[in-house]
């Protein structure tokens, strides 16, 4: 291996979200969530799991911090669960809320860790859902109330805000596949709901601007790299589909490009709107989605081979002839090259001041071994991969100023329940103790070393 150092202020970090570790659904006054309502819906999640503890983060987070801290972390992502601070999504605060994330900004602070705080990571106040949810513009208004009470709050001491964490599964899971909260599949709400999603995240940052100017703020964005799997002309538009509605359709308007005209042709031509008149568009709503950000947050775990051989929503990725050990136990092709593409497309298309790998991980379900350890030796070579390729695409000019490791801790993985883990530290569910992956160890070295540094050959 070739030794790889980044420049000076790179930040090293880690990501989590609040459904996904807090546990304590119902504590202290917290109002329900989409996600809390489906997860109690038998049938939608793997083995009937919920987040109802987790990982229990809520009661164990100054633990957690010091694992943290050992691990010698520089920033930590998490997410606020809105129904913390709002249990009906508007209206009344509930203070205990407001204060646990208080507490917790405070604790990584005094543990030298930068907080980088995402507003929204796909939990919904069920109320609000009640009354429309995203696929209502009222919704995104309630968005920016709840982003005044948390910045007014926290704003003095957090300095790096995320609004929304991968609105393409809010919207397009959430509410056209229907395999996450709040299940629903209907292109309509769908693209109602990316809309207002979009929204909500050019009208929170002008909060963020006048709540917390000092702060940095941005999105977090999942384009996933993707080509057709053959020249032939079905694969071709099968490819042109996907990345149009999952990638430009998102990324367009964000940079004030607006929708992008041939998706919205096709989505019309294929029955998933009456219409190329969006019915939710009002004047003026560009301009706030295409609000400036200091920068965006890329999150990459692999990419998509189009096939023509067609599925209802038009193309289906193309299972490629691989081996297993090119696969991570989520079936996601280990693919690192398309980290450098993807940050190379964003970077020369959209042209970001700033880029953070805001997730990259890899999911497998290696635990403790007879010695006690964890040797996940496949997710260090998963996450020396995708590192080396963040290198490179710096090397080609693009400014990259930090990672983020998908995940501190095994945790709750949506659909999928418990059965997948992300963590570089194990966590044993029935205990709930915690024990660092050796990824955690080899990772620790390379926040150390500001990067990958070739071992020193052993003597023989
Ligand atoms: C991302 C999500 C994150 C986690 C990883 C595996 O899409 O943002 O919460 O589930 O995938």
């Amino acid at each position: 291996m070739k030794t790889h150092t980044f420049p000076q202020n790179f930040i090293w970090g880690a990501a989590a979200s609040a459904y996904q570790i807090e546990g304590g659904w119902n504590e202290d006054g917290k109002g329900e969530s989409i996600w809390d309502r489906f997860s109690h819906t038998p049938g939608k999640i793997l083995n009937g799991d919920t987040g109802d503890i987790a990982c229990d983060f809520y009661h164990r987070w100054p633990e957690d911090i010091r694992l943290m801290k050992e691990i010698g972390l520089q920033a930590f992502r998490f997410s606020i669960a809105w129904t913390r601070v709002l249990p009906a999504g508007r209206g009344k605060i509930n203070p205990a809320g407001l204060d646990f994330y208080s507490r917790l900004v405070d604790g990584l602070l005094e543990a030298g860790i930068v907080p980088c705080v995402a507003l929204y990571h796909w939990d919904l106040p069920q109320a609000l859902q009640e009354m429309g949810g995203w696929p209502a513009r009222s919704t995104a208004e309630a968005f920016a109330e709840y982003t005044d009470v948390v910045t007014r709050s926290l704003g003095d001491r957090a300095k790096y805000w995320v609004t929304f964490n991968e609105p393409t599964c809010s919207g397009l899971l959430g509410y056209q596949m229907g395999i996450h909260a709040p299940g629903i599949c209907d292109w309509g709400q769908s693209l109602a709901a990316i809309h207002h999603l979009l929204l909500a995240h050019g009208m929170a940052l002008q909060v963020i601007r006048n709540n917390a100017p000092q702060s940095q703020a941005g999105i977090v964005i999942d384009p996933i790299p993707c080509q057709p799997a053959t020249p032939a002309a079905e694969d071709y538009a099968a490819y042109r589909w996907f990345d149009g509605y999952h990638n430009r359709w998102f990324m367009d308007p964000l940079y004030g490009r607006h929708y992008p005209a041939d998706i919205l042709a096709e989505h019309v031509q294929r029955g998933n709107l009456s219409s190329s008149d969006l019915p939710f568009l009002q004047p003026g709503d560009y301009e706030i989605i295409a609000t400036p950000t200091d920068f965006i947050g890329l999150n990459y775990y692999r990419r998509e081979v189009l096939s023509g051989k067609v599925d209802d929503r038009g193309g289906t990725s193309e299972p490629l002839d691989q081996p297993d050990e090119q696969h991570t136990k989520m079936g996601w092709e280990i693919y690192p090259q398309g980290l450098l593409e993807l940050i190379l497309n964003v970077y020369t298309e959209y042209r970001p001041a700033k880029i953070l790998i805001t997730e990259n991980g890899a999911s497998y379900s290696d635990g403790p071994a007879p010695d006690g350890r964890v040797h996940d030796q496949r997710r260090i070579a998963y996450l020396q991969g995708h590192i080396q390729a963040i290198h490179k695409a710096i090397e080609f000019g693009a400014p990259v100023e930090g990672y983020f490791v998908w995940s501190l801790l095994d945790n709750f993985e949506w659909s999928l329940g418990y059965s997948q883990r992300f963590g570089i530290v194990y966590v044993d569910y029935d205990t709930q103790l915690r024990l660092p992956k050796d990824s955690a160890i080899w990772y620790s070295q390379v926040i150390r070393q500001n990067g990958l540094v070739e071992p020193e050959s052993q003597p023989a």
